[in-house]
């Protein structure tokens, strides 16, 4: 590492160096609209010390390191300066409220278009829905053009800059992002950058045979070093076979995909790959997307005798755009999904990394709860791990698109006598249905028989319950499910960070297995929770009170207004509580001398809490429950019936 005062006297001569020519190539902007130039300088003079390191560190030892860095710069400056005038209102408005994401405001929904909405026209129609739910940021996953057959939902992208022409143009998409924000709504897009389809310009470009672009991939011309690295990697995607290289007989040579074979991972060690993708970035932040979803931050840089994740270098990367978004699109955020273990997860957040990130913990240990009916391991992990910088914020989800992964840290469950690998082993036997008792449907996904690894596919309805109880026309049941399905919600809505539903989830939205009968998905069991919106059926129901769906989405409604209504449910601190009931899972969020206290009961058995205990967390004699209205005072226990949540204050 070189000392950190020569380099900042580096960064500085350089920057000198560097601004004449700057001001050289950008001479008829500059003029054109000075402001903008003005601004375009002082932020590059605010971030460019640690951009240079970052990059020095990266891309120092090549020997034409200058040529790159004036690229990189000379890319901020064009899309910087080509911004649209309401993105760069944008800009002054972010940075004036840096914290904006925090606030109680903030609910999120997530969705494919083709699947919600037919194609970018329908989800602007879908926009009053939208809002009468309560989102305020909408991430639409990927809907740009990708391979016909398989494309991995959209996640191997042929070209950032085209829209998928069955849903839309990207004039479309940059309508809608005005009309989104214009309603009050942020749009999220996946900036999927570890890898591109096999189909992408550059990968044609290395198909065949050009060298240059054959460096913007991982290729080999025979085993050799792949096998050397294999022997550290871990399988993402074991279900397609021979590991995490792909050979192409076209180009003779192995191809390194982390995902599937036709997911070709780009090689961030070539200064030029940092730059074009560098563009995209831009050019996505240009059209109107205020949150870039970093896919796969994981898996971005490869180092040999290490599992290629996690490393240094990747978060380098992920620092070094944001610096550079910072100087060409300030109000640009990026949510990180890094779905590894919680001490890695909570290393790509901070401000000058990503802003929020994906808490994979609380999702998984929710579930977890659900199974085991206890709270032990939800409440440890989320006193220890929750807190994460103030500048930040989770984003809370019960279910995505993907499949559940346990990844809930083996020492923490060691340190409540639970052996992680056996742990995992039931909750896959449980929420695939095959654990006596169980009531979820779900299916297993990349079961790997070399380490008995898997994870869970389903939708939130039929995990929790739903979908069994129905076909067995079970009352009872049928109810718990419901209240399973708000249990999990209400942790998200109130646990603080941004809460994002899975879209279809406000309904109870079962699995569907006609994925089975398409040759390009019946491989991949995520599938099974993607389904079509069913908006003559399902969601037509769901103002009728009498309906599942109805009950649903009514109440899960009623909680968002409350969340919407109280700060303390998202800003400020949140704080587990002994609860002294291994049953009940309960906290205290503290905001601006607000005070709340939730309490969820995890089991279909009444629960009991002596409301002397909750006085102790700060609460007066009598507190009042916001969900049901009830008063409580010290005088009395506070019962809790089957799933059943509390938000109290006093
Ligand atoms: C992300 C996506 C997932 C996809 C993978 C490869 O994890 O969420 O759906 O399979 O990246 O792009
Ligand atoms: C792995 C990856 C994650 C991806 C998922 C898809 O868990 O870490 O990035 O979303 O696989 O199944």
């Amino acid at each position: 590492m070189p000392n950190p005062l020569w380099l900042e006297r580096q960064a500085d001569l350089t920057l000198t160096r560097l601004l004449p020519r700057l001001e050289a190539a950008f001479r008829r902007e500059a003029k054109a609209d000075p402001a903008a130039w003005e601004t375009f300088t002082t932020r590059l003079g605010a971030n460019f010390p640690h951009l240079f390191e970052l990059l020095h560190h990266l891309y120092g030892s090549q020997y034409d390191f200058f040529y790159h860095l004036e690229q990189i710069l000379a890319t901020a400056a064009r899309m910087g300066l080509a911004r649209p005038a309401e993105l760069k209102a944008l800009d002054e408005t972010r940075e004036r409220d840096p914290l904006w994401f925090q606030s109680q405001q903030m609910v999120g929904g997530v969705c494919y278009v083709d699947l919600f909405a037919g194609d970018l026209n329908g989800i602007g129609q879908k926009i009053p829905y939208f809002k009468e739910l309560g989102l305020t940021y909408l991430h639409l996953m990927p809907l740009f053009l990708s391979p016909e057959e398989e494309n991995d939902g959209g996640y191997a992208v042929s070209s950032y800059r085209e829209v998928n022409p069955a849903l839309g143009t990207m004039d479309e998409l940059a309508k809608l992002a005005g009309e989104l924000r214009r309603n009050g709504i942020s749009l999220v897009v996946d900036f999927v950058f570890n890898h591109t389809s096999n189909e992408h310009e550059w990968a044609r470009c290395a198909q065949s045979g050009q060298p240059n672009y054959q460096d913007y991939y991982r290729m080999f011309d025979d085993r050799t070093v792949p096998d050397q690295y294999q022997q550290s990697l871990r399988d993402i995607f074991p279900d397609r076979g021979s590991g995490s290289f792909t050979y192409r007989p076209d180009l003779h040579k192995w191809v390194w995909t982390t995902f599937y074979t036709f997911q070709w991972d780009l090689n961030y060690a070539n200064p030029v790959v940092f730059t074009r993708m560098l563009e995209e970035m831009l050019f996505l932040a240009n059209v109107g997307v205020e949150i870039l979803r970093l896919d796969a931050v994981a898996f971005i840089w490869k180092q040999m005798g290490t599992a290629c994740e996690n490393l240094p270098e990747a978060h380098m990367i992920i620092q070094a755009y944001n610096a550079l978004a910072r100087i060409a699109a300030p109000s640009l955020l990026f949510k990180s999904e890094a779905i590894v273990h919680p001490d890695e997860v909570i290393r790509y957040i901070s401000p000058s990394e990503c802003q929020l990130s994906y808490n994979p913990l609380l999702m998984a240990l929710l579930w977890n709860s659900l199974a085991t009916r206890e709270v032990r391991m939800l409440a440890y992990s989320m006193r220890e791990r929750f807190r994460i910088d103030p500048h930040c914020a989770w984003v809370n989800y019960v279910r995505v698109h993907d499949d559940i992964g346990w990844t809930f840290s083996d020492e923490d469950a060691a340190r409540l006598g639970i052996n992680g690998y056996d742990h995992r082993r039931f909750l896959n036997a449980f929420y695939s249905g095959r654990f006596p008792g169980s009531f979820a449907r779900g299916l297993p996904f990349q079961e790997n028989p070399r380490t008995g690894d898997a994870r869970i596919s389903g939708t939130l309805a039929s995990l929790a319950g739903l979908e069994k109880a129905l076909q067995e026309g079970d009352q009872t049941e049928i109810e718990l499910a419901v209240r399973r399905i708000l249990l999990l919600h209400s942790v998200i809505l109130s646990i603080g960070g941004i809460p994002l539903i899975y879209l279809g989830d406000e309904v109870g939205t079962l699995n569907d297995y006609s994925y089975r009968s398409d040759p390009a998905k019946a491989k991949d069991s995520r599938w099974v929770h993607r389904p079509f919106a069913d908006w003559e059926g399902r969601l037509a129901r769901r103002h009728d009170p009498n309906t599942v769906e109805g009950r649903i989405y009514g109440e899960l409604r009623r909680l968002i207004e409350l969340r919407q209504q109280h700060a303390a449910l998202a800003n400020g601190e949140m704080e587990v509580i002994p609860t002294n009931n291994d049953h009940v899972f309960g906290y205290v969020r503290r905001y601006q001398g607000q005070r709340l206290l939730v309490l969820a009961n995890f089991t279909e058995q009444e629960q009991t809490i002596a409301a002397n205990e909750i006085r102790l967390h700060g609460l007066s004699y009598a507190f009042t429950d916001l969900v049901s209205g009830r008063t409580v005072t010290v005088a009395e226990d506070l019962r809790l019936e089957p799933y059943q949540f509390v938000w109290l204050v006093s």
